[in-house]
């Protein structure tokens, strides 16, 4: 079939539909929702047989749901209807949520339902949430619902008209305010957690208002509302009964920074984290644990035990295992991020333990540079040039790793430079539903770095390598498996994956032949080094580099700038909007399907 996205952008849940459906064979095209008679055109000129709305803001024109089947993807239940449904669902604590697939007609989210899927609720972040339980509900939601155009066409099956609930209103900021005299860590969490990553939670930090995301239960206690401290660049805030650290902030005009980026008085508050026992990583708890674990585990949700070291990176051990945790909000690695890293990998390689899997964080494993440090910084091309640096010898440490064999096991997404950073261990893995986008071109045609000319066609060759950086389409886990970029995708949900990836690390490590697995991969490493030095793969890609931070083409700064700001759409890019290609001609069918 010819499917249109018509979508307010190709956001990861629009990446993953069309991961999904393109591999059952279908055609997908995509529109951003910009205005009524583009996407008229859009109906005109690919003449699709079904219209799919994964992520839309705004109604779909009457003339266009008339006549076609036009299919809305709502992340709400059975007869939820209205705007910041995910929102209301978090704030509200409800214990089960979910998707309804359903067809557009006159009133917002009240036409006839063709599929619906639940989940049970978790407390996490809105963002965290949309990308995994609604991602994976939306998925089944939207297979079940295209299963059954058969019998709609032939007239044996019609979608149900349900009770509905009443239309629930766009959630203003006064619904999400912080009480912070009266509020307990669980509320002020749900606040945050349903305003995160957008709009945020409107407060004020040093007299100052401002947006709030990124929320995580501390352990301590303090007269509410007092800042209590700081923990790494965020600052620690006593509730009603104990506290939470806020990571990231906006001030108005400006963009989402850690809070210590935007007010340099976090300087001057007592750092909350221990510093010096010990004062290296990798974050040791003091000791061996009974079971084990030397990792601290991250400030968990409501969990008060183990005393973090670092906000973002831990490592924990069992058997000969060592794991890296780096869970950097939204996957940015800036200079310190990579920096820190480095220094706690450096340290997991000199542990008696025979395989290091990184694990990334449990939303992204990475998404390279962190594009919103460097907008922010004093000179952007400086901070680039600092970043990319830090980012190769973080992948430098990891591709010339010895002493034991490395996984990268890619629990969420990952793009850019964050992508090929997985690259360097040597084996890779990946949760089924993860999404990479291995490609830099949508960055102002940013040539990218992190031995990239090493790594990637050593895996998939030349051609394929090529065709990937110039498609800069999203990789679903199956195709990057068939394609040689990862070597095995597993695992239905985190909890599954995370459990194999620990059986086959721990067979891994105690395979009979690791010996000889891990002179292999000396042997291969020293004679592609001796073909060409990784040094000289790191200059020549750097050298592009620098013409994108430093030359006469502004091409990445101002893709930069517009990301960062979130500037809106005005025009679909041609590589998504197929029907838009001068070549694409609509194959001679029966055409669309009536409404
Ligand atoms: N630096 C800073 N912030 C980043 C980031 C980066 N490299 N990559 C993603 N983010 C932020 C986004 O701004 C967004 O912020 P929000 O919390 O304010 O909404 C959040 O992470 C989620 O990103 P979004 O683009 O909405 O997610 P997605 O799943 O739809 O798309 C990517 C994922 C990776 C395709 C997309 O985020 C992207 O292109 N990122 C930039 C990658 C890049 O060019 N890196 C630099 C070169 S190495």
């Amino acid at each position: 079939m010819r499917i249109l996205f018509l979508t307010h952008a190709f956001n990861s849940l629009t990446q993953r539909l069309y991961v999904e459906l393109t591999a059952l064979g279908h055609e997908i095209s995509i529109e951003f929702d910009i205005n009524d008679s583009v996407t008229t055109e859009a109906v005109e000129l690919f003449r699709p047989h079904l219209i799919l709305a994964p992520y839309l803001r705004r109604a779909i024109p009457e003339a266009i749901w008339r006549e076609h089947v036009c299919l809305i993807v709502h992340p709400g239940i059975v007869g939820d209807r209205g705007p910041s449904a995910l929102d209301w669902a978090i704030l509200n604590g409800e214990k089960e949520w979910g998707v309804t697939v359903l067809q557009a007609e006159a009133e917002m989210d009240a036409g006839p339902v063709w599929a619906s899927e639940t989940f049970p609720m978790r407390a996490a972040k809105k963002s965290s949430l949309y990308r995994n339980e609604v991602t994976e509900a939306a998925v089944r939601a939207v297979q079940a619902a295209l299963s059954r155009l058969p019998d709609y066409r032939a007239g044996t099956w019609q979608p149900q008209s349900v009770p509905l609930r009443p239309m629930h209103a766009i959630m203003q900021q006064g619904n999400r305010a912080i009480d912070w005299e009266r509020d307990a860590t669980a509320t002020v969490l749900a606040k945050l957690d349903c305003a995160d990553g957008f709009p945020g939670v409107r407060d004020s930090l040093f007299g100052r208002t401002c947006q709030l995301y990124d929320g995580r239960a501390f352990p301590a206690r303090g007269r509410p509302g007092e800042l209590l401290g700081r923990a790494g660049e965020g600052v620690v805030r006593a509730t009603a009964d104990g506290a939470v650290w806020i990571g990231h902030c906006k001030v108005e005009g400006g963009i989402k920074l850690p809070v210590g980026g935007v007010f340099p008085e976090v300087a001057g508050l007592e750092e909350m984290l221990p510093t010096t026992n010990p004062p290296q990583p990798p974050f040791y708890k003091g000791g061996s644990d009974s079971n084990g674990i030397l990792g601290v585990p991250p400030f968990e949700k409501g969990g008060t035990g183990g005393i973090p070291m670092d906000p973002d990176i831990t490592y924990e051990e069992s058997a000969s295992v060592g794991y890296l945790h780096f869970d950097f909000y939204n996957g940015a690695m800036g200079t310190a991020a990579c920096e820190r890293l480095l220094s706690a990998y450096e340290a997991a390689r000199q542990r008696p333990t025979k395989v290091i899997v990184l694990l990334g964080g449990a939303d992204f494993f990475s998404n390279g540079l962190d594009l919103n440090r460097i907008e922010a910084a004093d000179s952007p091309p400086d901070e680039s040039w600092r970043n990319i640096n830090a980012m190769d010898d973080l992948c430098r440490a990891i591709i010339t790793t010895d002493s034991h064999l490395t996984v990268s096991a890619l629990r969420g997404n990952a793009g850019a430079g964050g992508a090929f950073l997985a690259l360097a261990a040597d084996r890779v893995w990946a949760r089924r539903g993860v999404i990479l986008n291995p490609h830099y071109k949508n960055m102002g045609n940013l040539y990218g770095s992190e031995y990239w000319s090493y790594l990637l066609p050593r895996r998939v060759g030349v051609d394929q390598a090529q065709a990937i950086l110039r498609n800069r389409l999203p990789l679903g886990a199956e195709s990057a498996t068939t394609m040689g970029f990862l070597d095995e995708a597993f695992g239905e949900d985190l909890a599954g994956f995370e459990a194999e990836t620990r059986r086959r690390a721990q067979a891994l490590a105690e395979a009979a032949d690791f010996a000889e697995q891990l002179r292999e991969k000396n042997r291969r490493r020293a004679e592609d080094e001796a073909a060409k030095p990784l040094e000289n793969c790191r200059a020549e890609e750097l050298k592009h580099m620098q013409r994108n931070f430093y030359g006469f083409d502004p091409s990445y700064h101002v893709a930069r700038h517009h990301f960062v700001g979130k500037t809106p759409h005005s025009w679909t890019p041609r590589h998504l909007a197929v029907h838009r290609d001068l070549g694409w001609v609509v194959p001679g069918d029966s055409g669309e399907v009536s409404g």
